[in-house]
């Protein structure tokens, strides 16, 4: 491989073309409402049309590239990650124990353990057995749900900007993305997301709260939106971060999956249950959905030491309850200080918050790294915004002292 292919990952140097152009980070901002694909505008810019599988490779490589690009470097001791919205207090005790105690586990495979946890979340909920799959992190829920529903000549609806997952594997499947602008507030549009979807939507994502601004969507604006969704499309609402939500007005929207077949909830144990790094999230849905999802996951698909541990947090609400606490404490705090300066931020119903840095954020993103404080990658379609994890109280100060050091706040 020559060194200009290695420095592609290995593309050619149309495929890379293809890549950038349709890739997940781009993919936030280069398809629009009525817009060519991103794709085709990079196979364009190229002189060449790309084939679709040629297309599906690209956009295959650059939602694996997600990831392991943002993470890929070995961290300096003491670097302070506030870039992925993990829980920096880990799991809780119970499933610490749970997963010391796992390793003898590990021989046997998961049908019991799997079979069990399903029926406690569907407890949790007041749903059956039927209504609930497990998936290997909310992310595989969210791609068998583009697997079933989407695919070429069929659309995807998704505000802009939003978590970039669903419109990612979208791409893979060929299918079309159309973005809703958020409001002028930040918030999901959802009259003009219903008036977007049409017999060929596949799809439309409600994330909420929505990542990376942190709104909701009350449940007053969610039970409007789903009357005017039409059936044939399924409404996936990821509320990955529901846990962090003080807002009177918002409420879980699993209570619409009777009313509402064709829609879902996701959900995962990466963030308040702090387990990201075990991979497990689930999807409630109505029964003929969950089945044909069910029939696109990997089999066996969550491993014994992500269920017990699972199983544990479920029952260790009061160390949960502490966690939750003091992450929404920081997170009042850090407005405070903001406040202070007089900086501009989003008020955020999520473990994270986008702070407005006057300019390009993306020099600031680089110069917090040089600091050893890692925050979140850009978003395209705000560009002078920041996303910040709420880390530790004590990680926060560090943020809050060297934000005051690299962007003073101007007299
Ligand atoms: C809104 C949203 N949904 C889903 C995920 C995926 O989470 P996981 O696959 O770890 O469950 C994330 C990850 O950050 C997210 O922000």
């Amino acid at each position: 491989m020559s060194e200009r292919e290695k420095m592609r990952g290995g593309m050619t140097r149309r495929e890379f073309s293809v890549a950038l152009g349709g890739g997940l980070a781009a993919a936030g901002t280069a398809t629009s409402l009525a817009g060519a694909s991103a794709t085709e505008a990079a196979a364009g810019a190229e002189g060449v049309a790309a084939t679709h599988e040629e297309r599906r490779r690209a956009a295959r490589a650059a939602l694996q590239n997600y990831h392991s690009s943002a993470g890929a470097k070995e961290l300096a001791p003491g670097t302070i990650r506030i870039n992925f919205n993990e829980n920096p207090y880990g799991p809780t005790p119970k499933a610490v124990a749970a997963l010391d105690a796992c390793g003898s586990a590990a021989g046997r495979y998961t049908d019991h353990a799997e079979h069990e946890l399903t029926e406690t979340l569907a407890g949790m909920h007041g749903v059956k057995a039927e209504n609930v799959m497990l998936g290997c992190g909310s992310i595989e829920v969210l791609h068998v749900a583009d697997l079933v529903f989407l695919g070429p000549g069929k659309n995807v609806v998704a505000a802009e900007p939003t978590f970039e997952a669903v419109l990612g594997y979208a791409q893979v499947l060929q299918a079309n993305a159309v973005k809703v602008p958020l409001t002028a507030d930040y918030r999901h549009d959802l009259p003009r997301m219903a008036a977007a979807c049409t017999s060929k939507t596949g799809v439309v994502y409600v994330c909420n709260p929505n990542n990376p601004t942190g709104t909701v969507v009350t449940r007053k604006e969610m039970a409007e939106f789903l009357a005017q969704v039409p059936p044939g499309t399924l409404v996936v609402v990821d509320e990955a971060y529901h846990h962090f939500v003080e807002e009177p007005g918002y409420a879980t929207s699993v209570e619409f999956i009777g009313a509402y077949p064709n829609m879902m909830v996701a959900r995962t144990f990466s963030k308040i249950y702090g387990l990201a790094g075990m991979r497990l999230g689930y999807a409630v849905g109505s029964k003929e959905n969950i089945e044909r999802m069910k029939a696109e996951l990997l089999i066996a698909n969550a491993n014994a030491g992500v269920l017990a541990a699972a199983a544990a947090s479920l029952k260790d609400q009061e160390a949960l309850g502490a966690t939750r606490a003091k992450l929404v404490g920081t997170r009042t705090w850090l407005c405070g200080e903001l406040k202070k300066d007089g900086r501009a931020y989003i008020p955020s119903q999520a473990n994270f918050m986008m702070i407005d840095m006057g300019g390009d954020a993306k020099p600031y993103i680089a110069k917090f790294e040089e600091k050893k404080i890692l925050v979140g990658r850009p978003f395209g379609a705000m560009p002078n915004y920041m996303r910040v994890t709420i880390g530790t109280q004590e990680e926060m100060v560090a943020f809050v002292r060297t934000l005051r050091e690299i962007a003073p706040v101007k007299a």
